[in-house]
């Protein structure tokens, strides 16, 4: 079911900041910033040979990532994305294991413009895991 990396998502207070840590310190490729409402978060891509990070801040009131920041000011790691062939067949296959998918179910479109879906943390050693349809 599990494919490669795709990213490794952080959590920061500054995305400036730490776009520009990436990019001026340790000479990464690093995107523009860009504004995703529907997931309360800005987004900056750092891309590396192997796979990418993802740097989140909080976007509007209600982000998921102003609960995290509030528990870890300094941020921190929030998620992990693997890739999947088929996210609704990854999906139900979980669920038949009784893993719990967040949410209602349905993928949406993430920030690759591709369907994901987040599995509960409880139920992957503490880690928030989501999934992006390759
Ligand atoms: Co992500």
């Amino acid at each position: 079911m599990i494919g490669r990396l795709n990213h490794v998502a952080i959590a920061v207070s500054d995305l400036d900041r730490a776009a520009a840590v990436y990019r001026d310190i340790l000479g990464a490729r690093v995107s523009d910033a860009v504004p995703q409402p529907e997931h309360g978060v800005t987004t900056v891509f750092v891309t590396l040979p192997n796979t990418k990070v993802e740097l989140l801040e909080p976007l509007g009131p209600g982000s998921p990532v102003a609960k995290f920041l509030e528990r870890n000011p300094e941020g921190g790691m929030h998620h992990l994305c693997y890739e999947v062939p088929d996210i609704r067949a990854a999906r139900d296959a979980l669920r038949a294991a009784g893993m719990r998918v967040l949410g209602d179910g349905e993928p949406k479109t993430g920030a690759h413009g591709k369907p994901v879906l987040f599995l509960h943390p409880k139920d992957f050693a503490g880690t928030l895991v989501e999934l992006e349809q390759a």
